[in-house]
């Protein structure tokens, strides 16, 4: 998009938001034009904790399905909108709802702890939800004594395993196509070409890569911490949209992000499926929309608030 065409866009996307009386949220991962353009900006636990204190008429969501549906589930009675219903997430198609009920008649014993990146039928069906921010805690919330299903990371259920020392967990085997294909050879080359870097690192990465970080975390975490920490240079193992906001917050600061094995780059296709033409489009027709069962929803709120609710 030329900048001028850009720049009409944004004027339109101000309009509709006044005239809507809409709030735009985005993650970290989106393009750096819809972070510009928006309310706040934030990990996913941030966003839902955002999405839950809102004042306004209309939520538009830039960021993946998931996270506008935990938008919804926190504010039944607003219209949540997304600039690209086809904004998924492989965590999501990892577990299908179906599978974590036979998985519950199976096993009726286990606490069912569900990482944010679900569909809002699974949080249903769930105990307790965590995001990367807090899984670790809560976790730890749950009885030592209490077998426990973790879904659906595999690379998350597999830190948090081991930084809680827990045993008793059962881990789904599903990944995110983007961290799961950074590649400890890849990191290893980066580490050699810039031995001063710190290696930072979300915990949906596998484990040969997680043992080279210094420093594990959430999206905000890893900004945090960046920002933060007297080093100067970072090789960032994680989703390149964070690039935009670590270079604003510490602009004296290198950061380079390594490229996955799966496209050579270090993207989601999933949440670059937004666009500033498809926010606009979607706060001008209200739609897509996020529409779930009330049901679904009064479930799905009782595992997150139960989340919100954990001091840590
Ligand atoms: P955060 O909880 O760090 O925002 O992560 C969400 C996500 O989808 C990471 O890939
Ligand atoms: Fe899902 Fe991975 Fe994209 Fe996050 S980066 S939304 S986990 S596919």
């Amino acid at each position: 998009m030329s900048t001028l065409a850009a720049l009409n866009v944004v004027d339109e996307i101000v309009a509709l938001k006044r005239e809507r009386n809409a709030v735009i949220l985005a993650h970290h991962y989106q393009d750096t034009e819809i972070q510009e353009i928006a309310d706040a900006i934030g990990d996913s636990l941030e966003l839902a904790k955002k999405a839950r204190d809102l004042e306004c008429e209309v939520i538009a969501f830039c960021g993946v399905v998931f996270m506008a549906e935990t938008a919804k589930i926190l504010n039944p009675s607003r219209i949540v909108i997304v600039p690209d219903a086809d904004a998924g997430c492989s965590l999501v198609d990892s577990c299908p709802v179906e599978m974590v009920r036979a998985f519950k008649r199976r096993y009726p014993d286990h606490v069912v702890v569900s990482y944010i990146n679900t569909s809002a039928d699974v949080k249903a069906e769930s105990d307790i939800i965590c995001t990367s921010r807090n899984a670790v805690q809560i976790v730890n919330s749950i009885p030592a004594e209490q077998p426990i299903l973790f879904l659906p990371d595999i690379n998350l259920g597999n830190y948090v395993k081991r930084e809680s020392g827990r045993t008793n967990m059962r881990i789904w085997q599903g990944a995110c196509i983007v961290h799961t294909t950074f590649t400890e050879r890849r990191l290893l080359e980066a580490m050699a070409a810039e031995p001063d870097a710190f290696v930072v690192a979300h915990p949906e990465c596998p484990v040969a890569v997680l043992k080279h970080a210094g420093f594990i975390g959430s999206t905000s975490a890893l900004i945090d911490y960046c920002v933060k920490s007297p080093h100067k240079s970072f090789i960032v193992m994680t989703e390149s949209g964070v690039r935009h906001s670590l270079r604003k917050l510490a602009p004296e600061k290198s950061f380079t992000f390594v490229a996955n094995e799966n496209c050579n780059c270090s993207e989601c296709p999933y949440m670059k499926r937004n666009s500033l033409e498809k926010l606009r489009d979607s706060l001008a027709t209200l739609s897509p929309r996020v529409e779930l069962a009330v049901e679904t929803m009064d479930k799905a709120r009782h595992s997150i608030e139960r989340m919100l609710a954990v001091k840590y």
